[in-house]
C-alpha cells in the first residue's frame, strides 16, 4: 500500500505520517525533510531551499524530482510508501503517477487533514523538533516531558519557516496551488477527506479504521 497524506502547514502531516509508519512498517517519503536536510549541508542549493522555504513558496519540480530520484526502484519501499507534504501541484501528481507506474505501483489512497488557519498557526507556532532524537512536540497540545522525551530540552527547536507571518504565506501556497489537486485524486475515487481538529489519537484512530477497511489489499495491491 502507497499512502498520501495530505494537508496545509501544521495539518499534522508528519505526526500522523510517524503513526503510520509504526503501526503499518512503512516508509515515510516526507519532502520538507529531505529539502530541511539538504539546508543542513550549507551548500549553495541548500542555501537557495531555505530562501524559498523561509517565503512560504514551493521548491522547483526540479529540485524535488532530483530529491525522489530511485525512491520508487527500492526494494524496500515497493508499496511500502507514505507521501508526507507530496504532491503539492499538478505536475507533481503526475511525476508521483509516472514515478510509481515505472515500478509497476500505485497510490492506494490519499487521507486529507482538513484544518482551518487559526488551528494552524496555533500548532506551527508551538511546535518544537528535538534536534537530537527528531520527535516533533507542542508547547500547548503536546508538550515534552520526562516519559516521552529521553533528551535535554535544551535541544528543543524550532523551524526557520514557523512564524506567524510565514506561516500565512505557506497557509496561502497551500490554498492556491496545493487544494486544488485534490480534485484529481476524488475522482479516481482515492480520497479520504479527515477532520484534522480535534487531538492526534483521535485522528489516528479514524485514520487506522480508514486503512483498516483498505486492509483486503494491504499487502497484494
Ligand atoms: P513541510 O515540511 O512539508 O511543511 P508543511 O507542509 O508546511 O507542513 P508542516 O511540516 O509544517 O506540518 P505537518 O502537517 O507535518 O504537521 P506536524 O505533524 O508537524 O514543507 C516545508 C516547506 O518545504 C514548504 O513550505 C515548501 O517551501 C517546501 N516543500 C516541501 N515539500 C515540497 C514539495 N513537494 N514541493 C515544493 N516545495 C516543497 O504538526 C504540527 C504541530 O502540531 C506539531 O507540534 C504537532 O505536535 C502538533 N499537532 C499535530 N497534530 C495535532 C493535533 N491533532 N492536535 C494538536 N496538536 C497537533
Ligand atoms: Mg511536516
Amino acid at each position: 500500500m502507497n499512502i498520501v497524506i495530505f494537508g496545509p502547514p501544521g495539518a499534522g502531516k508528519g505526526t500522523q505520517a510517524n503513526n503510520l509508519v509504526k503501526e503499518f512498517n512503512l516508509n515515510k517519503v516526507s519532502t520538507g525533510d529531505l529539502l530541511r536536510k539538504e539546508i543542513k549541508k550549507k551548500t549553495k542549493l541548500g542555501i537557495d531551499i531555505e530562501n524559498i522555504i523561509n517565503k512560504g513558496k514551493l521548491v522547483s519540480d526540479e529540485i524535488i524530482n532530483k530529491l525522489l530520484e530511485n525512491i520508487s526502484s527500492k526494494k524496500e519501499n515497493h508499496n511500502r510508501l507514505i507521501f508526507d507534504g507530496y504532491p503539492r501541484k499538478l505536475s507533481q501528481v503526475k511525476n508521483l503517477d509516472k514515478m510509481l507506474n515505472k515500478h509497476n505501483q500505485k497510490i492506494s489512497c490519499v487521507l486529507s487533514l482538513n484544518v482551518n488557519l487559526d488551528i494552524v498557526i496555533k500548532r506551527i507556532l508551538g511546535r518544537e523538533i528535538c534536534s537530537e532524537c527528531g520527535l516533533t512536540f507542542n508547547k500547548f497540545f503536546n508538550p515534552a516531558n520526562k516519559e516521552n522525551h529521553k533528551c535535554d530540552s535544551k535541544f528543543l527547536q524550532k523551524r526557520t519557516d514557523d512564524n506567524e507571518e510565514i506561516v500565512k504565506n505557506r497557509y496561502d501556497t497551500y490554498s492556491k496551488e496545493t487544494l486544488p489537486i485534490l480534485k484529481y485524486y476524488q475522482n479516481q475515487n482515492l480520497l479520504y477527506e479527515i477532520e484534522g481538529k480535534g487531538e492526534i489519537a483521535t485522528i489516528y484512530e479514524e485514520i487506522r479504521r480508514i486503512i483498516r477497511s483498505l486492509e483486503t489489499w494491504l499487502y497484494n495491491v
